[in-house]
């Protein structure tokens, strides 16, 4: 078995092994962006990708198909192992999938370790009234969008920090299309008294049903669970009033205004996993 660079012509004419999967091209972004097949008896065996996202910077993210009829081979492991000679920084991988998905068996045998879980995000509109109003919450519409997009990074950058820190600049990044899928209207903010954005419930409209994001701008806000409760119940509440009956969220255990929330809303679905994988 022998690697080779991943090309446009194997994306062409890629096999249906390989669907549902994070593949393209070697070097598709920069040298942070590398992918690879296997290949043995003259037939593409297995292909895998490693990135660094534009946001984080700690760990590469790691997809890998291998043939079918040819796992429990030891393939898989030995992509990876081709993989890590081909990262730009000596840094561990990372990948993610549900607790009771197959892929996270093989990230365990190659030694991952938990790096954030991300609960069950299903959620019925009707239980927004087990959560607080906050009288100093408000449609984002009204507010400007350099102050969103600034306490969109903040938001983002905190609740981060200690599992997956973000890179210099990953502003832009992060920012890039915001104002394409969120919901304005239906997304909401507390601004305080100083005229300071102190917590967000985002609305993004681009999933089925929307998708909400939320918590305080500063890890040690004052009345920071209050403050996140009444964003997002107000963040429900239009959008119940527009006939919807589920909304899904994306958060963290980790993240100590918005979980306390989420646990009184009664979610729904499968826990997730985020993992780091160690360099072999
Ligand atoms: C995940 C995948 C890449 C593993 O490829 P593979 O060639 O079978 O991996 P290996 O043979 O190197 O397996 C190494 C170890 O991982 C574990 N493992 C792999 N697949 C497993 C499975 N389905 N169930 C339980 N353990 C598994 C085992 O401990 C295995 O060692 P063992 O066979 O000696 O018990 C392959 O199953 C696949 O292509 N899945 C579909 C695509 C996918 O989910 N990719 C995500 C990868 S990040």
């Amino acid at each position: 078995m022998h690697f080779q660079s991943l090309t446009e012509d194997d994306l062409r004419s890629s096999p249906p092994w390989w669907h549902d999967r994070n593949l393209a091209a070697d070097f598709w972004r920069d040298g942070e962006t590398r992918s690879a097949v296997a290949i043995d008896g003259g037939e593409i065996v297995a292909a895998g990708a490693i990135w660094l996202s534009r946001v984080h910077d700690a760990r590469f993210w790691v997809d890998i198909v291998v043939h079918p009829e040819m796992r429990r081979q030891g393939i898989g492991t030995a992509i990876l192992r081709h993989l890590a000679t081909l990262r730009s920084r000596d840094i561990p991988f990372a990948a993610r999938g549900y607790v009771d998905e197959e892929k996270m068996l093989f990230a365990d045998a190659r030694g991952a370790v938990t790096t954030q879980i991300v609960p069950p995000a299903r959620v019925d509109l009707s239980t927004r009234t087990s959560l607080r109003s906050h009288a100093q919450v408000q449609a984002v519409a009204g507010i400007d969008r350099s102050r969103i997009e600034a306490a969109h990074a903040a938001m983002y950058q905190w609740t981060h920090e200690t599992w997956s820190p973000v890179r210099p600049g990953f502003e832009t990044a992060l920012n890039e299309g915001l104002w394409d899928v969120l919901d304005v209207d239906a997304s909401a903010a507390v601004v305080d008294d100083q005229g300071r954005v102190s917590a967000l419930a985002l609305v993004y409209r681009d999933t089925d049903p929307p998708l909400i994001v939320a918590e305080t701008t500063t890890r040690h806000q004052a009345e920071g669970e209050h403050l996140v409760e009444g964003s997002i119940r107000r963040a429900m509440a239009i959008l119940a009033h527009r006939g919807l009956t589920n909304v899904d969220f994306d958060g963290h255990v980790s993240d100590p205004h918005f979980l306390p929330a989420l646990s009184r809303l009664r979610p729904s679905g499968r826990w997730f996993r985020i993992v780091e994988i160690p360099a072999p």
